[in-house]
């Protein structure tokens, strides 16, 4: 096989790349560990910046997106026995996020790209990616027990954070930084109403609570945790106990219970590899970086990083110019690290970690009064959460 680009992984980075560059006329073929149930299942991110939402309209697959998922034009936040709107309509000038599960959008990504012909290999094996440093890399992999390869011009290692693509870099070239948070998020989905037209980020003395959504229908609620802890040991009784306990039944809002339908423990981590590049191999989504989940940026930075790498491409394949090329790793960093310095602050702010003194949670509460109280400290927060512009 050959083809322009290969990628690996058909996640939200690798599926987008995909689709964007289709619509640059520019070939891809997307190789995924996973089968196609398994990856349009996977409960994951559920907020969409006002970029993204942007994006997707604009190449034609929002249409879905638009009619299920959920504009809100504001954030709550809650500490010290109050509950605090963050307008981010008013704020930002009119930006706002969209509440749409990342299954759904991997759904809508996968449908349009089969109905344009596109291919993906679901379910491969043994991917080995190879000679990224000439200007022919290949792809080898395993499909149903039959050993096969694609020669491309193009890597892209869209992998996500185990993938097998960022190691490719060498050690000598590469440099990765992180930071392990003491703390996970317990997830669930239940099966109730929704308690709040908003999302609720809750600062609360026995730890970080979230209350999200997915459908009139399907809600998403989250709650700090110790990251090794194991779900198991969280009986339904006991989770809504904890989730009432951090959330509080202020002003008359009670949170609204159901039959819980899924849950799951993910450890928070902040991480960065750079150059996101190395040769003819491009790193984009978690493949090259994570943030931590309180900011809901990581899915956003995929697509971020995706729309960069098509357009550099696509200069690349129009005219053989590889400035824009050489600039994707730039220009990407750029951003996640704007997206993990957020990430983190959302983090610090919310969260409790048992390493803090009495000084260091007061000063949380103060920072919580100063940025519900100043206009110039709640815009900070607003269009950061609408996400900074799109390069
Ligand atoms: P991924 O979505 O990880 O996609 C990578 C794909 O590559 C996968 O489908 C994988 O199967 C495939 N793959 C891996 N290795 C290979 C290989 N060797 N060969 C072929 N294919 C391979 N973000 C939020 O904002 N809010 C959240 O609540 C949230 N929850 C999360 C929960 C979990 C469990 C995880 C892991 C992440 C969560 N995130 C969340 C982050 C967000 O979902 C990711 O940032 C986003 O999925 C990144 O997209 P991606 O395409 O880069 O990577
Ligand atoms: C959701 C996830 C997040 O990480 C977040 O900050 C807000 C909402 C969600 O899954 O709905």
């Amino acid at each position: 096989m050959r083809t322009q680009v290969g990628i690996v992984g058909a996640g939200p980075a690798g599926l987008m790349l995909s689709h964007l560059l289709h619509l640059e006329g520019i070939a891809s073929v997307v190789l995924e560990a996973r089968s196609r149930a398994e990856i349009e299942s996977t409960i994951r991110a559920g907020v969409l910046e006002q970029g993204t939402v942007d994006l997707l309209e604009r190449t034609g697959v929002g249409a879905r997106m638009r009619r299920e998922g959920a504009v809100h034009h504001g954030i709550n936040l809650r500490f010290d026995g109050r509950t605090h709107r963050i307008d981010l309509r008013g704020l930002t000038g009119g930006r706002s996020i969209m509440l749409y599960a990342q299954h759904e959008v991997i759904k809508d990504l996968v449908e349009a790209r089969l109905e344009a012909g596109g291919e993906i290999h679901f379910q491969v094996e043994a991917v080995r990616v190879e000679g990224i440093t000439g200007t022919t890399p290949r792809i080898r992999f395993r499909e149903q027990d039959r050993e096969r390869e694609i020669d491309c011009a193009f890597v892209a290692g869209c992998d996500g954070f185990h993938g097998v693509c960022r190691p490719l870099i060498p050690q000598a070239a590469r440099r990765e930084l992180q930071h392990v948070y003491p703390f996970g998020w317990f997830g669930i989905l239940a099966s109730a109403p929704p308690s709040s037209a908003e999302l609720i980020y809750a600062r609360h003395e026995r730890g970080f609570a979230l209350v999200s959504t997915r459908s009139p229908q399907i809600q998403r609620l989250y709650f700090q945790c110790d990251p090794d802890d194991d779900e198991s040991r969280w009986t339904d009784a006991r989770i809504w106990q904890e989730l009432h306990a951090r959330l509080e039944n202020l002003e008359g809002w009670r949170l609204t219970e159901g039959p819980i339908l899924q849950k799951g423990i993910v450890a928070l981590r902040s991480f960065m590899v750079e150059p996101m590049q190395h040769g003819r191999l491009f790193l984009a989504g978690d493949a090259a970086h994570i943030v931590p989940a309180t900011g809901a940026k990581g899915l956003n930075l995929a697509v971020a990083d995706v729309l960069v790498l098509s357009r550099a491409l696509a200069a690349f394949f129009a005219s053989g110019g590889s400035e824009l090329l050489e600039g994707y790793s730039a220009t990407c960093l750029r951003r996640a690290w704007r997206a993990q310095r957020f990430s983190r602050w959302m983090t610090a702010l919310t969260h409790r970690d048992e390493a803090d003194d009495a000084f260091t949670r007061q000063l949380q509460l103060a920072e919580l009064e100063y940025l519900t109280s100043s206009r110039a400290a709640s815009t900070a927060l607003a269009e950061n959460y609408v996400g900074l512009p799109m390069e």
